[in-house]
Formats: C-alpha cells, structure tokens, sequence
C-alpha cells in the first residue's frame, strides 16, 4: 500500500506457524476460530496428542504422538499447550522456550505452581509465554493487570474466577437442579476439568488468583499458600437463608491490601447481596471487580469457560506475538513488593447439623447464634490464619460462607469474644 507515493507499508506479514499439544474441547476450538479468522496469518502445522486411536474430527496428516516432532521442527515458531497434565505440559513449555519457540497456554495449573521457573526461562531464552487464557478465559484481564494498571495501583481484586462453580451455583439456586445434575451439565458442556473436583473444591480458582496476584500486585503466592476452598458443602438451608437476606452465594477470590504494606488473599464462599454486580454474573460467566487509586472501580463481565471463549484469548496471545509482545512482570521488580499476610479476621457464617460441629473457641467473637431443629448457625469472627491451620471447617456437614464485607484488618478480639459470647448467650 502506498500513501502520496511516499510512505510505503507492506501488508506482508510473518507467518506465524503453529504447533499445537492436545486437541480437546479448547484445541478443537481454537482450530476452528483460527479458521475462521482470516485476518491472522497462522496455521495449525502439527499437532501432538496421546492417544493416537481415538478418532479425530479433521484430517489425520495433522496429528502426531511424538512431541519432538512440534519441539524440533525449526518452522514451528509458536507452541500453543492446551493439554490437562500440567505436569508434562511443565515439560514441553520448558523445552518449547529452551528450543527458541514462542508459547501461548490456558494452563492455569501449570503456569500457577511453576511460576518463578517460566518467568526465568523466558528471561534465560528470550522468548515469551503468554497465557490470557488461563484466567477467566475470555476476559482480557492479564493484559489488563500488566498495562493498565501499571502505575494506577490496585488496591483490590473482588472475582469470580471458575465457571463452572458459578454454573452450578446457577443451576442449583435458580433452576432447582441438584448438585450432580449441574455438574453433569458443566462437564457436557465442556466448562469443568478434566477432573471436576479441580472446580468444585477450589483448586482451580486458587490456581488462577495465584497468576493474579503475581500480575496485580507483584507477589507470587503459590496456590497452596492460599486460603480456599470449594463450593461441595454449601447447603440448601444456607441459600435459603441468602435469599431471605436479598443475597445470593457466589464463590468469590478476594485479593487486596491491608494494614498498608500487606496483602491478603483467599476463595470461600460469599453471600453477595443482589446488588452487587458480582451477583448479576451468572452460569459459566466470570466477573472481576478491580478498585485502583485513582480510576476507582472498573468491573469487567465475560464468559470464563468454553471452548470458544478459551480459545478466543488463545488467539489473542497469539496475535499478540505477532508484535512481540511479552510480560514484563513490572510490579514483581518494583522494589515496595506487598508482604502476603493471614494476620486478619473475616466475618463469617457457619451452619452444620449438630451444634458441637462449630467450634465456638475457634472464633474470636459470636454475633449471631441460631438453635434450629436440625440446623445450627453462627455468624462470628475467626482469625484467617486459624482458617488456614485448621480443617474443621471443611467437613461435608459443615459449610463455612462469609459475610458480605468480610475483612476485619484489626479487632480488640479479647474484650469483643466475651462480650459477644454473652450476648449471643453461648457464655452466661
Ligand atoms: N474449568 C474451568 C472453569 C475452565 O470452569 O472455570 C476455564 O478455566
């Protein structure tokens, strides 16, 4: 193209050429969104799966079981891992970037318990490796957390970061479905992992806030370090209850910082009041509400499972190669880094069948407290590390919710405990 014969552009563009691992419900979906994106100029050259007899929707001369074949062939410039086995695919993005070859995955999993190892070895080897996809698929919020909010610093992230958890919780609450038919529903769809107990216990969404706090605030907490758990124990009664309140469940990720210098972070359960954006994001759709210093509250909506939306920030990763981009992981150098701290208190909700089920010396002060005939509840206040220690809590019979609002940075805990005992009439 010419512009007054002077300034010449060429519309010639690299070809971006790809070898794909795994061609499950995100792999065949990014084929044919490739396909049927004409603008970008790459193509699917190779892809590597393990079982070689299971029949394939496209034509066989694309697959091969031999990952050498991506990792080695010097025309491959771009590795696209879409693989469940976060371990192997450990390996192939390792030996992907030694061998000089850009990567874009969705494994959460992956990125999150190798995360200190990826960002030297694109450092050691120059290449990038970017993985939008990774959390809350469709929605651009890494990119977002490492341009836009690079000098607007945040102050906290409130998210719902799993479909298929939020899907199920859909299904059960407004349709009346119970929890196996839900998540029967989820995995036909093609929303929950190849093991669905990585969705509905937790693990999953911890991994995603683990790659979110590295990109929001600079730390990298290892998911195992987080405060979590799933959505297996909250019961019917305790969703009655969040309507009569005006409130709905959610499981929530909380990050933000605390007491100045520190950050906490955890995935429980939360009643959300109606209001709240947060509880307009239903079935497999995610929700992320960011508060920086001077831009405030942005609240960013998309669906956050799904072949097409994995796959759509799939191939934004890949066009974004196209322009070099890279991760500069900014916020991990600055030299105030945020400590991670369990050194606060949440106020929470806890149910279960029997009264001897919630240990009252586990909370630092008592509210609330409720006899009925077959459920008891208190509302309280438990120091997040005792959380953390201890799993009582997580018992099938007992399900732990917390309040809205539920960071409690200080308390004078010892006068409130008595205090609040008393009037809950746990203490005379
Ligand atoms: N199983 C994941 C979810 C897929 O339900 O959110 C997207 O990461």
């Amino acid at each position: 193209m010419s512009i007054g014969n002077k300034i010449k552009i060429s519309e010639e563009k690299p070809l971006l050429t790809i070898g794909l691992f795994g061609f499950g419900v995100v792999g065949q979906g990014l084929y044919e969104v490739l396909n049927n994106t004409k603008s970008l100029p790459a193509r699917i050259k190779t892809i590597c799966i393990k079982n070689a007899e299971k029949k394939r929707s496209i034509d066989p001369k694309y697959f091969t079981t031999d990952s050498d074949s991506i990792l080695n062939d010097p025309e491959i410039n771009i590795v696209v891992e879409l693989i469940d086995d976060a371990d192997a695919a450990f390996q192939f993005v390792k030996k992907a970037l030694q061998n000089g070859k850009q990567v874009v995955t969705a494994n959460k999993k992956m990125v999150a318990e190798h995360f200190t190892e990826l960002i030297s070895l694109q450092r050691e080897y120059g290449q990038a490796l970017l993985y939008e996809g990774a959390c809350c698929a469709s929605i651009p919020i890494i990119r977002n957390l490492e341009e836009y909010y690079d000098n607007d610093m945040l102050s906290s992230i409130k998210a719902i970061v799993n479909g298929s958890t939020n899907y199920i919780l859909t299904k059960i609450f407004e349709e009346g479905l119970s929890f196996s038919e839900a998540l029967l529903l989820a995995r036909q769809a093609g929303f929950a992992e190849a093991d669905p107990r990585l969705d509905t216990e937790g693990h999953d969404a911890a991994n995603k806030l683990s790659i979110l706090l590295a990109h929001a605030f600079g730390a990298c907490i290892p998911p195992q370090e987080i405060l979590y758990t799933g959505i297996t124990q909250i019961k019917k009664q305790d969703a009655q209850l969040a309507a009569e309140k005006n409130s709905e469940i959610k499981l929530i990720a909380t990050a933000c910082k605390i007491n100045g210098d520190k950050l906490a972070a955890f995935i429980l359960p939360q009643f959300i009041n109606k209001k709240d954006e947060l509880a307009q994001v239903k079935n497999e759709f995610n929700g992320i509400i960011t508060e920086s210093c001077f831009a405030d509250k942005h609240f960013f909506k998309g669906k956050g499972a799904g072949a097409y939306p994995t796959a759509a920030a799939v191939l934004s990763d890949i066009s974004a190669l196209r322009y070099h981009y890279k991760y500069e992981y900014r916020k991990l150098q600055q030299a105030k880094v945020l400590n991670y701290s369990n050194d606060f208190y949440l106020r929470v909700y806890v149910s279960a069948p029997e009264v001897d089920l919630i240990p009252q010396e586990e909370f630092e002060s008592i509210e609330e407290w409720h006899n009925g005939y077959n459920q008891h509840w208190a509302i309280g206040t438990i120091h997040a590390k005792k959380l953390l220690e201890n799993n009582w809590w997580k018992q099938d019979s007992v399900s732990l919710i917390l309040c809205e609002d539920p960071i409690i940075e200080n308390m004078d805990y010892k006068k409130l405990s008595k205090k609040s005992l008393a009037l809950a009439g746990v203490i005379s």
